[in-house]
């Protein structure tokens, strides 16, 4: 359990998930990591703890560097569990240090735990902390991820250490991005930072646009961005120019279709308008989600240009496992994409028609009024439903290149 050197007297103390596949309903098919940092200076400082159950692996590492009853500072970035969850365990052995992080922070703790002897210190935005050759600027990053959150640079080495923000579900033997891409894939990388940012950041676009904007106005400038999950970047400015990316829209021109199904029907169609979308030379994913978990759907749908729904009609509602991902969609306020719905109807009908109004509501770009069959489509509606394929594939391809 040893600690691994970000720079010179800066340390990753941290632990690796190999095992989490359910992070509060988020599925985390790759684990994850919960990253904290010890920077040995004058005053040593620990930056962030860990989920509870891996306050001791943390502590291991810390004191393979110093006595933990040694450490001047210990600073509180973000209080959601995976990270203030070990803090009562780690303070334990640290009595009376001084604890920085905002009042919201503050606020958040003391409902979590028993803060009685915590020191709380109160930080916001452009407060600084020198704790010897180092200074500690602190900035407040509120809704990224939670209210409290706030991230730390250190301005001599232009480490930022930024919880949530850039991070990554994914438990890897390598701690940097570049180690992590030789042994796996740049792909692979990528694609987790999508997943992260569309399941736990996407609401929050335009305040991660404001932030990154803020940084420069306080002289932030990283050389190395050490978020609290996932590697570390050692190439900064290829995962702020991601954020960028995802703040402007940017996606891949592509279409995914998202379904589930109830007696094969409403599969017929999406087979039928995959095909559609295919010869139409549109790169085409299709997500059936009772196979596969709403949190993966979310990142196809994010990472895709063009969404069509599908659901049959059961009791005159949307299909519940299409409504679940719906809610859980509309809550992450997706933007720039079109979309539209499918699905077979017995008699009644009114899911596609519900699912349209969905998206309009969420007002994404919508394409037609989407298309239905009444029970098994025959061949003329599979016909159609190809065809309602092409021009979807069409009408998004158009819509992409607003984003060019
Ligand atoms: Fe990794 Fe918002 O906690």
């Amino acid at each position: 359990m040893k600690p691994v050197e970000l720079k010179p007297g800066i340390f990753w103390v941290g632990a690796v998930d190999w095992a989490i596949r359910d992070f509060h309903g988020y599925m985390t098919p790759k684990g994850s990591t919960y990253n904290n940092y010890l920077v040995l200076d004058d005053e040593p400082t620990l930056l962030d703890g860990v989920k509870a159950e891996f306050a001791d692996v943390s502590l291991t590492r810390i004191k393979a560097l110093i006595e933990p009853g040694k450490i001047k500072h210990l600073i509180v970035n973000h209080i959601e569990p995976d990270h203030g969850g070990g803090l009562p365990a780690i303070l334990a052995l640290m009595p009376g240090v001084p604890l920085y992080c905002t009042e919201k922070g503050r606020k958040g703790l003391q409902k979590f735990h028993d803060v009685s002897r915590w020191d709380f210190h109160i930080v916001k935005t452009g407060d600084t902390l020198k704790i010897g050759k180092r200074t500690l600027l602190f900035v407040e990053t509120p809704m990224i991820h939670w209210p409290d959150s706030m991230m730390t640079y250190i301005k001599e080495d232009r480490v930022l250490i930024s919880q949530d923000g850039f991070g990554q579900h994914l438990a890897s033997t390598q701690r940097f991005d570049d180690e992590f891409i030789e042994c796996a894939s740049e792909a692979l990388l990528t694609e987790y930072m999508w997943d992260y940012y569309a399941n736990i950041l996407m609401p929050f676009g335009t305040v991660i646009k404001a932030k990154l904007d803020e940084f420069g106005k306080l002289g932030v400038d990283p050389v190395m961005i050490a978020p609290d999950h996932g590697v570390i970047w050692r190439n900064p400015q290829k995962a702020i120019g991601m954020y960028r990316d995802m703040i402007e829209g940017k996606c891949h021109e592509r279409v995914v279709i998202i379904y589930d199904s109830m007696w094969g029907n409403t599969g017929k169609l999406a087979q039928a308008i995959t095909e559609g979308i295919t010869d139409e030379g549109m790169d085409c994913r299709v997500i059936k989600l009772r196979q596969c978990p709403a949190s993966e759907a979310v990142k196809e749908f994010w990472m895709a240009r063009g969404s069509l729904l599908g659901t049959p009609t059961l009791n005159n509602k949307i299909f519940h496992y299409v409504a679940q991902f719906l809610a859980y969609l509309e809550g992450l306020k997706p933007k720039n994409r079109i979309a539209s719905a499918f699905g077979s109807y017995g008699w009644g009908g009114g899911a596609v028609r519900d699912a349209v109004q969905k998206f309009r509501d969420m007002k994404l770009e919508i394409f037609e009024e989407g298309f239905e069959a009444n029970y098994r489509p025959d061949a003329g509606e599979e016909q159609g439903a190809y065809d309602f394929g092409r021009r979807f594939a069409q009408a998004a391809r158009e819509y992409h290149k607003r984003f060019a």
